[in-house]
């Protein structure tokens, strides 16, 4: 049987773990994209579906072009971030599932239905959004997710030679600077949203 993580570990995922609103200079690097993909990915998808479709952005170019569609204070953070990442979902994905959930070949037709496709693409990559947090935390990094700004709009800049992709929600990642995290906000404790039965 596993024993649980450490006290640092589980402050380090959770505990203590802050969400971002500006970050040090340190850079982040391909190679540290790609080792937070490689632990994200071994999350589970529902019939290992992998709806989510990730656009990393380091460039300047890339984070001007998406800070311009997102509302508020959210266009500062990303331009002023070490990367951004976009969290996107493929509403086709059950095209890939030949390869994905090959014992069952008939799986690519379990999704015919739009409103079926969309559930379970929302659903997905969303979890697959939450591992990337957690990926990314497990790593030393900080993220700094978002969902305000116009999706339609990253739709169009981002997904455009893939047209069954839309957006989720987005990111920015890098090292964070204390000094721009918020006061912690409130946590229901058990008894308000949870029952045993
Ligand atoms: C999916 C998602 C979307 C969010 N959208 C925004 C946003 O558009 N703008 C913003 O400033 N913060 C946004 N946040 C940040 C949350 O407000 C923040 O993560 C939450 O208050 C917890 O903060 P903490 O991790 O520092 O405790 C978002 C967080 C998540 C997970």
């Amino acid at each position: 049987m596993a024993t649980p993580l450490d006290d640092e570990a589980l402050d380090r995922l959770f505990r203590t773990a802050r969400t971002a609103n500006g970050y040090t200079d340190h850079p982040v690097s391909e190679a540290d994209i790609r080792a937070i993909y490689d632990l994200l990915k071994m999350g589970p998808t529902s019939a290992n579906q992998h709806p989510a479709r990730f656009v990393w952005i380091t460039s300047q170019e890339g984070k001007e072009k998406l800070a311009a569609l997102s509302s508020g204070t959210n266009g500062e953070k990303i331009r002023k971030a070490p990367a951004a990442v976009i969290i996107g979902m493929d509403l086709n994905f059950n095209e890939e599932l030949p390869w994905l959930f090959p014992h069952a070949p008939g799986a690519k037709d379990w999704f015919g239905d739009e409103a079926t496709r969309y559930t379970h693409a929302f659903r997905n990559s969303s979890l697959q959004g939450a591992y990337f947090i957690i990926a990314a935390r497990a790593l030393g990094f900080d993220t700094g997710p978002m969902s305000g700004f116009d999706n339609a709009k990253v739709d169009e800049a981002f997904f455009a030679d893939q047209p069954s992709v839309r957006s989720n929600f987005i990111s920015t990642i890098g090292h964070a600077d204390p000094s721009t995290i918020f006061e912690r906000l409130p946590r229901p404790e058990f008894e308000r949203f949870n029952r045993v039965i």
